[in-house]
């Protein structure tokens, strides 16, 4: 085989918000937009970057595999470094990417760009790693080359993704249980605020940190208690003060419920309680934005323009946060009046054109040939 061409999809999540890296739980899906890499053997040891989407490339040599000033070569590179790490290249090889995953929309296209590149190359140079080892590649590739401390969710939700079905994954055990999305009259509707905010990748970091200090405070009392995976509110009223550390109390609790949330979440998605699902899709929200403070007020606008309306059970803020897209959980006869509706009152309230997606829910990454 001298060339191969892998498709990898972007992710929606139902539930569990910045939970995957304090060892909790996410609900994932993988969707029709998708990243697609075409790789091809060569015969010296160049590899060549090209993005079709962008009309740019660049050339390095194997030996020579460092960060580069280019930003979205970032991600291959960063994948490819995370290759070498084990194995060595006896070639270099030629990576064509295309994509059609909005950037910045928090639909995470460049967990699909890594993990496109990392099962192609994968396949190409039958490495036989495993697919799980894959996502934690891809995952390595952002930290280390995007400087974003990301969890698990989005690399895992583009490997594993299954048509039809959401994912849940415990991130502590890196056990998954597939579910049948079973939505009936319902439609999934995303709402697009276009804000990408630059202080998005710094913020994230210093959630984790905040997060990791929680921690380090309820590990006096409770010496076991490694991740917020294993705290409870009386552990955390306990041993953090909501006076005296009101952001690090604030950050705590809202991941300590929302991993509980995700759970009970699930239960109702399986005992088909789409009423009380989106319920508690509001109920992140309102912890995203006031507790965890990662939304923006475009985001905020859209949750409140759909909350108590005809049509929508369910709408929050998805992904990183500070803008990206709301997940809307909308009727499926209503689609086109709600959209219309919250097109016209976002335009009216920011002054800002309204994009909006509609899902479907597709196979993660494959080969198409
Ligand atoms: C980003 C990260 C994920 C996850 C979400 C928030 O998408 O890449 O790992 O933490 O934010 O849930």
């Amino acid at each position: 085989m001298q060339s191969i061409t892998v498709k990898a999809p972007g992710r929606i999540n139902l539930i569990g918000e910045h939970t995957d890296y304090n060892n909790g739980f996410v609900l994932p899906a993988a969707i029709q937009k998708a990243a697609t890499v075409t790789i091809e053997k060569r015969v010296d040891r160049i590899v060549t970057l090209i993005a079709l989407d962008l009309n740019e490339s660049i050339s390095i040599l194997l030996e020579e595999i460092k960060p580069s000033e280019i930003h979205w070569a970032n991600y291959i590179i960063g994948v490819i470094a995370q290759f070498q790490k084990k194995h060595n290249f006896p070639i270099g090889f030629s990576i064509t990417l295309k994509s059609d995953i909005p950037i910045g929309a928090g639909l995470s296209s460049s967990a699909a760009i890594e993990c496109a590149v990392a099962y192609a190359l994968n396949e190409l140079f039958a490495f036989g790693i495993d697919k799980m080892e894959l996502a934690l590649m891809a995952q390595k590739a952002e930290q280390e080359y995007a400087g974003v401390k990301c969890g698990i969710m989005d690399q895992f939700a583009s490997l594993f993704g299954k048509k039809d079905h959401v994912v849940l994954l415990d991130c502590k055990t890196m056990e998954y249980q597939y579910f049948p999305l079973l939505l009936k009259d319902y439609t999934i509707v995303l709402f697009d605020t276009q804000i990408k905010h630059a202080l998005a990748s710094s913020e994230y970091n210093t959630r984790r940190l905040e997060c990791e200090a929680g921690v380090a405070m309820i590990q006096t009392k409770y010496a076991n208690v490694v991740s917020l995976r294993a705290a409870n509110l009386e552990m955390l009223n306990e041993c953090v003060s909501a006076d005296l550390y009101p952001i690090i109390y604030n950050r705590c609790k809202y991941v300590i419920q929302e991993i509980e949330r995700t759970l009970a979440a699930t239960q109702n998605l399986v005992a088909n309680e789409l009423v009380a699902f989106g319920e508690k899709m509001f109920a992140t929200h309102e912890g995203l934005s006031k507790l965890y403070e990662v939304s923006c007020p475009e985001l905020d606008v859209l949750v409140d323009i759909v909350k108590n309306k005809e049509g929508v059970i369910g709408a929050r803020m998805m992904g990183g946060g500070f803008g990206g897209c709301t997940i809307n959980i909308v009727k499926a006869t209503e689609v086109n009046r709600v959209i219309a509706n919250t097109s016209e009152a976002y335009k009216q309230q920011t002054g800002k054109d309204l994009v909006n997606y509609i899902v479907s829910i597709e196979d993660g990454a494959y080969i198409i040939n």
